[in-house]
């Protein structure tokens, strides 16, 4: 069902843990399966992401596309960052069953969360960047509530 990437992963992930004086530091969770995830960037003067470490209280699925998100967003510029998309996680990792796909949206979102505080913080604006959502559910079944 997993693949060997996803497999490796959740059972090694990279980069976990906190960053103590982040540049950015998002929050997100999806309330419909209660999952969690925390991500640090450590971001350099001329904007590049130097280190990113992550905190999963999720699925095997989240924290396996957290460890991969954090390793494709080291070394990008703040607007590089912008690139990786679950999508781009999902690809990294050799996919992942149709109904884990929402689990890498928690990666994305907690990137952007963490690149919108950096943002703020230092008055800049990256391009195509929105607001962060504290539920990713939130607007997925609208009709529900
Ligand atoms: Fe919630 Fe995977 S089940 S992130």
């Amino acid at each position: 069902m997993y693949s060997e990437k996803v497999m490796d992963h959740f059972q090694n992930p990279r980069n976990v843990g906190e960053i103590e004086d982040a540049s950015g530091v998002g929050t997100v969770g999806n309330a419909k399966c209660g999952d969690i995830m925390r991500m640090y960037l450590d971001i350099d003067d001329s904007g590049i992401i130097q280190e990113c470490k992550f905190k999963t209280f999720g699925c095997g699925a989240a924290v396996a596309t957290s460890s991969m998100a954090t390793e494709l967003v080291k070394g990008k510029t703040v607007q590089e960052a912008m690139t990786v998309t679950n999508k781009a996680v999902m690809e990294a990792l050799d996919g992942l069953p149709p109904v884990k796909v929402h689990c890498s949206l928690l990666a994305e979102e907690a990137i952007h969360a963490a690149l919108w505080d950096y943002a703020q913080k230092n008055g800049i604006q990256i391009e195509g960047l929105k607001p962060p959502k504290s539920d990713i559910s939130e607007g997925e079944e609208e009709e529900e509530y």
